[in-house]
Formats: structure tokens, sequence, C-alpha cells
């Protein structure tokens, strides 16, 4: 077991990216936060990792609210006594054209996925500071680097904001020999992806070398890797999990 005593708090871990990744991280040891706006989701992932034999928690969280952020890291530190890993899987896309997306819509997208990403890790990392260790992965995503084939503008750039996020916290975390990197995956099949529909799935994945979708488990290894003791020099980096679809 690679994470035996470490305490992790996923977001978003109610399903997709966030369960495996929760499940995955749990199998290895780690005690689990699963945090998500979706309760009774984030409960049924508790009681799965509980047939594991992990301790796991869950809490109700709106990562783009401050105060939601400040109860979930509170929680962990009463509960578990520490944070060692924090992994930024909460976030919402849109497919929406940029003549149709509203400004609304565009702060949404920006709040969870950019803005919740810092309030989340600026909340662990002062706690992480305090003991001089830790592990931080953010999720941003393939159209960081390509911009928005099918999704949205505010979706990209939200995730780019995520890759060069990550590079700044990376330098402030440096000194406390805290790691704070991404990963970038492609499409893989989660309950995002399903919402495209057949039609767009199928001409997505003709465009991929591999031909297929990732599935979530190829990311929650790549995020396993990052928090591990393998990783231990390695900071500031992406990862792609793509299939071939970004080459950089
Ligand atoms: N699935 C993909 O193809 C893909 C590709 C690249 C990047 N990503 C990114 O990976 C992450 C997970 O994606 P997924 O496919 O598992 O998505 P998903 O929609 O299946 O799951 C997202 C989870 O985040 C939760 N969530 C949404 N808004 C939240 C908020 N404000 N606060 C807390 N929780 C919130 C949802 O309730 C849900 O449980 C996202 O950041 C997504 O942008 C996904």
């Amino acid at each position: 077991m690679k994470l035996r005593n470490k305490v992790a708090i996923v977001t978003g871990s109610a399903q997709g990216l966030g369960r495996a990744v929760a499940l995955t991280l749990a199998r290895e040891g780690a005690s689990i936060v699963a945090s998500d706006i979706n309760l009774e989701k984030a409960k049924a992932v508790v009681r799965e990792i509980e047939v594991i034999g992990q301790e796991a928690t869950a809490v109700k969280a709106d990562v783009s609210n401050k105060q939601d952020v400040e109860g979930m890291v509170k929680t962990t530190i009463s509960q578990f006594g520490q944070v060692d890993i924090l992994v930024n899987c909460a976030g919402i896309c849109s497919l929406s054209p940029i003549l149709e997306i509203e400004e609304e819509e565009w702060d949404r997208i920006l709040a969870v996925n950019l803005k919740g990403t810092f309030l989340c890790s600026q909340a662990v990392f002062r706690e992480m500071v305090s003991r001089k260790s830790g592990k931080i992965v953010n999720i941003s995503s393939a159209s960081a680097k390509i911009g928005g084939v099918a999704v949205g503008a505010h979706y990209s750039a939200s995730k780019a904001g995520v890759i060069c996020f990550t590079k700044s916290l990376a330098l402030a975390a440096a000194p406390y020999k805290i790691n704070v990197n991404c990963v970038c995956p492609g499409p893989i099949e989660t309950e995002m992806t399903d919402a495209w529909g057949d039609e767009m799935n199928t001409r997505f994945k003709n465009m991929i070398p591999w031909k297929d979708y990732g599935k979530p488990q190829d990311v929650a290894g790549a995020v396993l890797f990052l928090v591990s003791e393998e990783a231990r020099y390695i900071t500031g980096e992406t990862l792609d999990v793509n299939g071939g679809l970004v080459m950089d």
C-alpha cells in the first residue's frame, strides 16, 4: 500500500473521475474525504470505500464557495487530524458556442473550475505548509492546450488557467517540499461525456489516435502516481492522459 496513514480530500468525488480517484487512493491505504455538492452520491462512494476497509467521510461543499471550502478542510482536520493529499476533480463543462455564452454561464464555469481549484488549494496549502509536506493534483483538460474543439471557450479557458495556477502554486510550495501537479485528460467515459450524446462521441473517438475514450481508472492511475513517493521530485508538471490526442 502506497498511501498508508495518508488523508486525502477528493473534490467532485460523487461520480466520474473523482469517484475513481477516491476509490484508487483508498485501495492504497488512504483515508478519504469525499467532497461534492451531491451529498447523497458522495455518501454512496463512502460506503464503497468502507467495503474496501478504509475510513471515509462525505462532505457537502461547493468548491466555488469559500465558506464551504473552509468547512471541508475543518471537517477533515477534526476527523482525521491532517490533510496529506488534495485532488481537485470538481468541475463543470459546457458546449455552448462562443456567441451563445451568457455572462452568467462564463462566470459559473470559471467560478467552479478555476476559482474552486484556487480556493481548495489555498485552504489545504495553509495546512500543508505548517507540516512541510503534501501533494496537490489539479484536473485540467486537453482542451486547455488546443482550445475547445467541441467544449466551450469558457471551459477550455478555465482549464488553461488551472495549468498556470498549478505552476504558480508549485513554485510557492517547493520550499516546503509540497508537490503540485496537474493531469490533463482527453475525453474520458464519465457522466460528463455521456451527456454529449452518441453522434458527438463517435466523431470525437475518430479524432483520437487511440480511437477510443479513456476510462476513469486511466486518470486515477496518473493521479496515484503523482501523489506517490515515485513522483517525489516531480512538481509543476502537466501529465497528459489522452490516447495521443495532444502531444506536447
Ligand atoms: N470526462 C472527461 O472527458 C474529462 C476530460 C477532461 C477533464 N475533465 C475534468 O475532470 C473533472 C471530473 O470530470 P467528470 O467527467 O468526472 O465529471 P462529472 O460531471 O461526471 O463529475 C463531476 C463531479 O463534480 C461535482 N461538482 C460539480 N460542480 C461542483 C461544485 N461546484 N462543487 C463541488 N462539486 C461539484 C458533480 O456533482 C460531480 O459529482 C472535471 O474537472 C472535468 O472538467 C473531464
